[in-house]
């Protein structure tokens, strides 16, 4: 006989075994390994090879996350991870993605849930205001900032009038060749868009940065000039307030202005720098972004909000819906005209109830909770920056405008750029093989840095302490 599906009774109890493990993994975390100390093949091997015939209840699958796969997570809510950027799934962001899934409702249509459409259009206004946008703007969430930028790239080429949405790219002659500018610090999603949007990687200029890794605007106007020429269209420029590799900030007033002379849409990458901006004195990291057509903020990335959740912004509603917008017959309904259908914003139909976990993160901390928080992260940072400096064997490679610092070990008398990469490689190694932090590494023109992004919320002086003793240890061999 089959199992029986589960209840809501045997929810209710799972539920509470699932709520004192989250609080118990929350309070254990920072003692786990950071890193996954698995081999490749090992989790994969401790799962079943077929789907079990019958149901089984709750309570052993959930015993099953402790005995299988906590072996195999590398744990993203550790103060210690400082890798790539670090993030955090908050208590309240725990709860909203919880309760979302209790609703599981689709935000497609304003009528299939008007509370989902109409928080998230209310939330994301709240946060324009906190980081100095326009809040006027429409604003909605997507899952990443790959998906808002090239949602953003593909309003851009529509908005250029050549017809692409209806007469498609290949075997056109009446079409010149068409380009998109980012700098060479830009990510790699912006390649990706353009690869998706048929201009194809060499449809993309990249830009060189000046010494501190931001754009050079005056070599973006040369650039668009000569292609202006030379008869190649003109689309797009995104700029990046907080580059991946190092946090460099464009100078978007100077872009911005390039893009006004040429008729440009601009699209602004503040995924991960954007979040600072709720810090009044950081406010001006999002200078001349109110000039530009789009912009994306990751509160998935430094927001305190659990992955997904990135916002993107567009002063230009109507030409984000002119490339997407696609209704079906079963999809009218009576209200159209008169209300936001989420839909015709974006590729996909169906939509996560996103806004439910960001607004439940927005109101535990409040304005001055989450400026206080990332206060203290970019705090950490500077404080790290400053006993680089001191030590006259390391060397801080990039200025820190945010809580994301680049340096690497350049003991005197050592220049060799392989030499150095070794070094700072088994520096790396040392520290991500202890448990305790994980850092990430990155190449500056060549120059191969460790990475330390401070963004986890419970990261404190000591989590960073400890990666900086265990990287003057190495260090010292
Ligand atoms: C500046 C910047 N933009 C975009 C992205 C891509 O973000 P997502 O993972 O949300 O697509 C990243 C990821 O780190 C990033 O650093």
């Amino acid at each position: 006989m089959a199992t029986a599906p589960p209840t809501s009774s045997e929810l209710r109890s799972a539920l509470e075994q699932a709520a004192d493990w989250c609080a118990a993994y929350l309070d254990r975390v920072g003692d786990l390994p950071v890193l996954a100390q698995v081999e490749p093949g090992e989790i994969a091997a401790a799962l079943p090879e077929h789907a079990p015939r019958e149901g089984e209840p709750l309570a052993d699958i959930l015993a099953d996350v402790d005995r299988i796969l906590i072996p195999g997570i590398t744990h993203w809510n550790h103060p210690g991870f400082m890798a790539y950027f670090g993030i955090s799934g908050s208590p309240p962001g725990i709860l909203g993605e919880t309760v979302a899934a209790a609703l599981n409702v689709n935000a497609m249509l304003w009528r299939t849930s008007p509370a989902a459409t109409e928080l998230e259009g209310r939330v994301l206004r709240w946060i324009a205001e906190l980081i100095g946008l326009p809040t006027g703007w429409f604003g909605e969430i997507t899952d990443t900032a790959s998906a808002s930028t090239m949602y953003a790239l593909a309003a851009a080429r529509e908005a250029a009038g050549l017809d692409i949405r209806t007469r498609g790219m290949a075997g056109r002659a009446d079409l010149p060749p068409l380009r998109m500018y980012t700098s060479d610090q830009a990510h790699s999603s912006v390649e990706k868009a353009c690869i998706a949007l048929g201009l194809g990687q060499e449809g993309l200029t990249k830009i060189p940065s000046d010494a501190e890794f931001r754009m050079r605007a005056d070599l973006l106007a040369e650039a668009v000039a000569g292609d202006v020429a030379a008869g190649v269209r003109p689309l797009a420029v995104v700029a990046t307030v907080g580059t991946t590799s190092t946090t460099s900030i464009d100078p978007v007033p100077a872009i911005a202005d390039v893009c006004a002379e040429h008729g440009m849409w601009l699209h602004v990458d503040a995924a991960y720098g954007g979040s600072a901006a709720v810090v009044s004195e950081m406010r001006g990291v999002m200078d001349g972004c109110a000039r530009a057509d789009s912009v994306v903020v990751n509160p998935h990335k430094w927001l305190f909000t659990p992955v997904d959740c990135s916002l993107l912004y567009t002063a230009r509603p109507g030409d984000l819906k002119a490339a997407f917008s696609l209704v079906p017959a079963y999809l009218t309904t009576p209200e159209d005209g008169g209300v936001v259908n989420l839909m015709d914003y974006g590729l996909s139909l169906g939509r996560r109830f996103r806004a439910l976990k960001l607004w439940m993160v927005v109101r535990a901390y409040g304005a001055d909770g989450l400026a206080a928080l990332i206060s203290g992260h970019i705090e950490l940072a500077r404080r790290l920056a400053a006993a680089i400096e001191a030590e006259p064997a390391w060397e801080l490679l990039a200025p820190v405008p945010f809580s994301t610092v680049c340096f690497r070990f350049h003991p005197p008398g050592v220049d060799d750029e392989a030499e150095l990469r070794r070094l700072n490689e088994a520096v790396i190694g040392h520290v991500n093989a202890d448990g305790r932090a994980f850092v990430s590494h990155t190449d500056l023109g060549g120059r191969y840095a460790v990475r330390v992004a401070i963004g986890n919320l419970a990261t404190a002086a000591e989590h960073v302490d400890t990666a900086w003793d265990l990287m003057r240890e190495a260090a010292a061999g």
